[in-house]
């Protein structure tokens, strides 16, 4: 029973500070203060300590021994590489899945974000992104490549907020790529695909670099 309860109070906060950190509600580089969280929640230091040690193992959170937890920051080379990684999965993916990728929600994500036109909103936005790559993904039908995507999708997750000013455009892409998909044509599909994750993963750099230099 003891063991049940505290895996769950473990579970909720570490759900509650990945919120935050995929948010950015927690800046990149910040050191996170485990008595303020366990005061906050009245609990215990041990669970938040043991909810970070989970994030630090997700590649989310670094844990300096001694000196405390801090949300982590990237450098442009780890940028480069993880884009790269998700670059690999995405383009494999499309490839060799094209047949089985599910048109139905292919379309009606299509015209969901038809139907945005001037609305479009940052949370709209991140909804439709998410959906339509793991469509991609998903495609495989193949639960260890999925479960393996996934494990880096978090990373990526918290690029998105260094990639704000890129939204228009990328929506744009979108928009393309879902068309083209709908259309079977899949090499227009691939060079569509190939070209707004590289687009993506440029501005990624451009805003770390521009942080860097007014930071
Ligand atoms: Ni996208």
């Amino acid at each position: 029973m003891m063991q049940i309860s505290k895996i769950s109070i473990t579970e909720q906060i570490y759900n509650i500070l990945k919120e935050k950190i995929l948010l950015q509600d927690y800046e990149i580089g910040k050191k996170i203060n485990t008595k303020e969280i366990a005061n906050e929640f009245n609990i215990s230091v041990m669970p938040v300590r043991d909810a970070l040690l989970q994030l630090d193992n997700q590649g989310l959170i670094v844990n300096k021994p001694r000196v405390g937890f801090f949300v982590r920051s990237f450098s442009k080379k780890e940028i480069i590489e993880i884009m790269e990684v998700r670059k690999m999965y995405e383009v494999y993916a499309l490839e060799n899945h094209f047949a089985t990728i599910n048109i139905k929600e292919i379309e009606r994500i299509n015209i969901l974000m038809k139907d945005f036109g001037k609305d479009l909103t940052r949370e709209k936005f991140d909804q439709i992104d998410t959906e339509l790559h793991e469509l991609i993904i998903n495609a495989s039908d193949n639960d260890f490549f999925i479960e393996s995507y996934i494990k880096i999708e978090d990373l990526f997750v918290i690029f998105k907020h260094l990639n704000k000013d890129r939204m228009g455009n990328s929506h744009h892409e979108h928009l393309k790529l879902t068309e083209s998909i709908i259309s079977g044509n899949k090499e227009k599909s691939l060079d569509i695909l190939k070209k707004h994750l590289d687009q993506v993963t440029d501005s990624i750099i451009q805003n770390i670099e521009r942080k860097q230099k007014t930071g």
